[in-house]
């Protein structure tokens, strides 16, 4: 089930993001922020953030995505993972598509999506490329030097 996320999953998102390994501490903290200013700020609409729950209840993943400034249907996703041991079960997907049909629902055009070229990240942009995300972009030495920013989009219409 994907639902909104609510304040106590706040420390189930936090302890799945760490699990991962996969993140600096500045950028734990980014992904807190997100989340903080999606749960602090009802009335905000830059951010929304949704978790995926297993068959027995536990939350197994989250994403965070929301309009684009200054475009007319553009959507960032902007974070997502799903905690190590619920990996390649498919819940990634599901979260995904779930982003797609909601973007539709409300007349989105674009989804972007944004990582890293590192070797670390090979596993995630496979993941991306798998669901059909184009890279259309890549600027170099984008994050460090050596490190490139990777944009992937897809269009719904
Ligand atoms: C990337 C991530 C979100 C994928 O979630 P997931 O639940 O493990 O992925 P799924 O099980 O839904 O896999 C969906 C598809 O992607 C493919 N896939 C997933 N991980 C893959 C990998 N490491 N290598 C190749 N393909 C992969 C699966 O084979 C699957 O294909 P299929 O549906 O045709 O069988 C998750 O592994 C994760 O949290 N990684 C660490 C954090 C991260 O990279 N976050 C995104 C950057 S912000």
């Amino acid at each position: 089930m994907i639902r909104p996320m609510a304040r106590s999953d706040k420390s189930v998102v936090m302890e799945l993001i760490e699990a991962t390994a996969f993140f600096r501490p500045e950028e734990v903290h980014v992904a807190e922020e997100l989340v903080d200013v999606y749960l602090n700020h009802p009335d905000q609409k830059d951010y929304d953030v949704v978790v995926i729950e297993s068959d027995e209840h536990e939350v197994a993943g989250y994403l965070t995505w929301g309009e684009t400034a200054m475009t007319v249907g553009t959507y960032d996703l902007y974070w997502m993972a799903v905690s190590p041991r619920h990996q390649g079960k498919g819940y990634g997907r599901r979260l995904v598509e779930w982003l797609e049909g909601r973007v539709r629902e409300i007349g989105g055009r674009l989804i972007i999506i944004e990582t890293s070229s590192t070797p670390k990240y090979d596993p995630t942009r496979r993941f991306y490329l798998g669901l059909n995300y184009r890279e259309i972009a890549r600027i170099p030495d984008y994050y460090q030097d050596g490190d490139d920013r990777v944009i992937y989009i897809k269009r719904l219409v």
